[in-house]
């Protein structure tokens, strides 16, 4: 080990360096994580880093962003690639690998197949953001036969991801164990995301307001209120701070199926929202009594 080699994460671009890569740590008995990101890295990453840590011997990082999970007229462009603090933060976790590919690593010419989680795929952010899902199912179960890891971690902060990745990977029978990791918030409660980067100083100031509005809810639907009369209420505070609704919504946190009426048993609160030109989305956990 040279004196670099600590500041320094093992980068490799391609399929095959990947796989030679894992195919060592294999040979010498090791077992593999992968947290797939799409960089631009924050706590909330390292946290799933680190619980990759905590249950494989070996750590890979990808860092992507992904085409196929960008509408038109989203945010493709625009988003943030910062591959070198990236990589600086992956050498202070620890991680043993960044797999770092370009878009035509990923996609050859002619490329034609994507994956659908069918009904899971339409709800909440599939609604406004169509093909989404099918992007993001297709890349993950790619990573997931390059790398073939014996688990990978996906954050909460995007639940409908997790419930689609876990979906599919029972379907397609991919022999790799799925973990989530809760969701990282700044101490005002708004969930890191790579997006906030966007926000101007003033809807910064507004942005934890969506956290702050979801707990009032848990709080009412937990004390008994009707979810519609909760919701409506919701809408209304969301409104008035400056948030353009995409969907606040009650749903069963394993289905996705709309929850109404006074909770009983538990259920999930998601919200998506716009301030400015940034998308925000949240979701909390809530149990009734
Ligand atoms: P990205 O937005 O970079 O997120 C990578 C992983 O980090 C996802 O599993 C996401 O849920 C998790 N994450 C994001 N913010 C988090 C937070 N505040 N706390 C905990 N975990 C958080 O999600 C994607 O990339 C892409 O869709 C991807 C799965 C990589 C496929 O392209």
């Amino acid at each position: 080990m040279g004196a670099l080699d600590k500041n320094q994460v093992d980068t490799v671009r391609t399929i095959a360096a990947l796989r030679e890569k894992v195919a060592e740590w294999r040979r010498a008995g090791e077992t593999v994580a992968l947290v797939p990101t799409m960089g631009a890295l924050h706590e909330g990453h390292v946290s799933l880093m680190r619980s990759g840590q905590d249950s494989a011997d070996r750590l890979v990082v990808s860092i992507f962003v992904n085409p196929t999970q960008f509408g038109a007229g989203e945010d493709l462009d625009a988003y943030p690639r910062t591959e070198a603090a990236d990589l600086e933060k992956l050498a202070a976790v620890g991680a043993d690998l960044a797999y770092c590919p370009g878009v035509s690593e990923i996609y050859s010419d002619g490329f034609a197949t994507r994956i659908n989680v069918e009904g899971l795929e339409d709800e909440l952010c599939g609604a406004s953001r169509v093909g989404h899902f099918s992007g993001v199912a297709t890349i993950v179960a790619k990573l997931l036969l390059q790398a073939m890891p014996d688990v990978a971690v996906f954050g909460e902060k995007d639940y409908q991801q997790l419930l689609i990745i876990r979906r599919m990977v029972r379907d397609l029978d991919i022999p790799v164990e799925i973990l989530s990791g809760a969701t990282v918030r700044e101490a005002d409660g708004l969930a890191l995301s790579s997006r906030n980067a966007y926000l101007t100083p003033e809807e910064r100031n507004i942005a934890p307001l969506l956290h702050k509005i979801m707990l009032e809810m848990a709080d009412a639907l937990m004390r008994g209120d009707d979810a519609a009369d909760v919701v409506a209420a919701a809408r209304q505070k969301l409104e008035k701070a400056g948030f353009a609704i995409d969907y606040l919504e009650l749903r069963d946190g394993g289905t996705l199926a709309p929850v109404t009426g006074k909770i009983t048993g538990v259920a999930r609160i998601f919200a998506a929202v716009r301030l400015g030109k940034t998308r925000l989305i949240d979701n909390i956990a809530i149990k009734g009594r």
